[in-house]
C-alpha cells in the first residue's frame, strides 16, 4: 500500500534536502569564511569608467602620475577598484570633481527604492547591478535588504541563515523595542565602495511587530523607522539603494518613506503589466493613509524600468510600446536586456561586473553589459539631475 502523503513531513523533508544541497552548493561556489573577493579590471574597463581614453590612461602610466598597478602574465595593466579610485583622486586634482562625482555641499542624499510586487521582476538584479556600476564610477553606495528572503544579501557573499539568524540584520535598526543605530549592522562589502544593511528571516518581525506597536502608539511609527535609522549614517553617503520585497507590507511603506525616488521594475508581458495596475492601485492607497498621517511624499523621480526586454518578441514590443505611451517619459530609455549572461552569472552570485567577459559568449557578455552600462547611466543622470547639476 502507498504511504499516506502527510504534507507537513512531506514539506520538511524536503525543506531539509533543498537546505543541505544549497549549503553544498554555496561552500562549493566560495570556500567557508572566504570573503568574496572583486576582480581586477582591464586598461579599456578602467579608462571607460573613469571617463578617459586609454591612451590617456596609458600616458599618465608613461608619466609616472598613475599608480603602480597590476601586471597580467601577458604585460598588461590591471587595476583593482583602490587603483581606481586613486586614479579617481589624481584625476581630480584641480578639477573641482569632475572626477569625484559625489554628492557635493548642500546636494541630498539620494535614496532609491527598487520596487513591484511581482517576485522576479528584477528588482535584486537591479539593485546589485546598480549598486556596483555607481560604485565603480566614484560614488558611495549603501545598499539596504529590506527583503527577508535576503537574496541581495547572499549576492554580497553573506549566508543569512548562518551569518545573520538572530541579529545583526537591518530589522535591529528598525525594531520598536531598544533598536540599535544602523551603523551597528552596516557591512563593509567584497565590493569597493558599497556598503550593506543585511536582511535576513528576522526582518519579517517587523511585519507581525508594527500592528501591536500603531496600538501602542510606538514612535517614531513604521513608516518614519527606516528613514530615522538612515539619518544617522547620511553623511557617509552619496546614494542609498532600497531592495524591497515582493509584498507591499510595512517594510516596503518604510522603505518608501525614506526613499528620495522610486524604480518599478515590469516585465513586459500583459499578466505582469495587469499584476502592476493592482500594484498601484494598492501603493496609491496605502501612500494616501501614510501621507494623512504625516509621511513625505516629495520624490525626484519615479521611473518604470523595463526587464527582461527581448527586442525580438514581438507581443512584448507591443506591451513594450503601450506602457511608452501611456507612461512618456516615466519609462527609462533604456531597458534591461534579457540575457543568458545575467541570469548564468547569477547562479554562481555573481553579477555582470563580476565575472570575467572570458567566461562567456563574447556577444552574449556585451550585450548584457552595453544594456546594464546604459540602464545605470540614465539612473546617474537621473541623479545628477536630483542634485540640479
Ligand atoms: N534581465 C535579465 N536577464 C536574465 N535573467 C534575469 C534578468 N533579470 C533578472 N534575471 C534573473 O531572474 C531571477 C529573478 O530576478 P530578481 O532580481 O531576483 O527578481 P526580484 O528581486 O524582483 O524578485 C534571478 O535569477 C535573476 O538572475
Ligand atoms: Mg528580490
Amino acid at each position: 500500500m502507498a504511504e499516506p502523503l502527510l504534507i507537513n513531513q512531506r514539506v520538511r523533508a524536503r525543506a531539509d534536502t533543498l537546505g543541505a544541497a544549497l549549503d553544498a552548493h554555496m561552500l562549493a561556489s566560495f570556500a567557508p569564511d572566504a570573503r568574496k573577493e572583486l576582480r581586477r579590471f582591464s586598461a579599456g574597463e578602467a579608462a571607460e569608467l573613469l571617463g578617459i581614453s586609454t591612451s590617456f590612461l596609458r600616458k599618465l602610466h608613461f608619466d609616472g602620475k598613475a599608480p603602480e598597478v597590476e601586471m597580467t602574465g601577458g604585460g598588461r595593466r590591471q587595476y583593482a577598484a583602490a587603483d581606481l579610485m586613486e586614479l579617481r583622486q589624481i584625476l581630480d586634482a584641480g578639477k573641482a570633481g569632475a572626477y569625484l562625482p559625489g554628492r557635493r555641499e548642500g546636494e541630498k542624499l539620494q535614496v532609491l527604492s527598487f520596487l513591484n510586487f511581482k517576485g522576479g521582476s528584477g528588482k535584486t538584479t537591479s539593485t546589485i547591478h546598480t549598486a556596483q556600476r555607481l560604485a565603480l564610477k566614484g560614488y558611495r553606495v549603501l545598499c539596504v535588504d529590506v527583503d527577508p528572503q535576503a537574496s541581495l544579501t547572499v549576492l554580497f557573499g553573506y549566508r543569512p541563515e548562518y551569518d545573520f539568524l538572530e541579529q545583526g540584520t537591518l530589522y535591529d535598526a528598525i525594531r520598536y523595542d531598544d533598536p540599535l543605530p544602523l551603523s551597528a549592522v552596516i557591512q563593509t562589502t567584497f565590493f569597493p565602495g558599497i556598503d550593506l544593511a543585511p536582511a535576513g528571516l528576522m526582518l519579517q518581525e517587523f511585519e507581525h511587530e508594527t500592528p501591536r506597536a500603531l496600538l501602542d502608539n510606538v514612535q517614531p511609527p513604521f513608516y518614519a523607522r527606516m528613514a530615522a535609522a538612515l539619518s544617522e549614517v547620511e553623511d557617509q553617503y552619496d546614494v542609498v539603494l532600497f531592495d524591497c520585497p515582493p509584498q507591499l507590507g510595512y517594510l516596503t511603506m518604510a522603505a518608501l518613506c525614506a526613499s528620495t525616488s522610486v524604480m518599478i521594475t515590469i516585465v513586459p508581458n500583459m499578466l505582469d503589466v495587469a499584476s502592476m495596475a493592482q500594484f498601484l492601485q494598492m501603493s496609491a492607497d496605502l501612500l494616501d493613509v501614510v501621507a494623512e498621517a504625516g509621511a513625505p511624499m516629495e520624490f525626484d523621480f519615479m521611473r518604470f524600468l523595463i526587464n527582461r526586454y527581448e527586442p525580438n518578441d514581438g507581443p512584448q514590443q507591443q506591451v513594450v510600446s503601450f506602457l511608452r505611451t501611456l507612461f512618456a517619459d516615466e519609462v527609462m530609455v533604456a531597458p534591461m536586456l534579457k540575457s543568458t549572461a545575467i541570469s548564468d552569472a547569477g547562479l554562481t552570485q555573481q553579477t555582470i561586473y563580476e565575472v570575467e567577459r572570458a567566461q562567456f559568449n563574447r556577444q552574449t557578455y556585451d550585450r548584457a553589459l552595453e544594456s546594464l552600462n546604459a540602464v545605470n547611466d540614465e539612473i546617474e543622470q537621473l541623479l545628477h539631475h536630483a542634485w540640479r547639476r
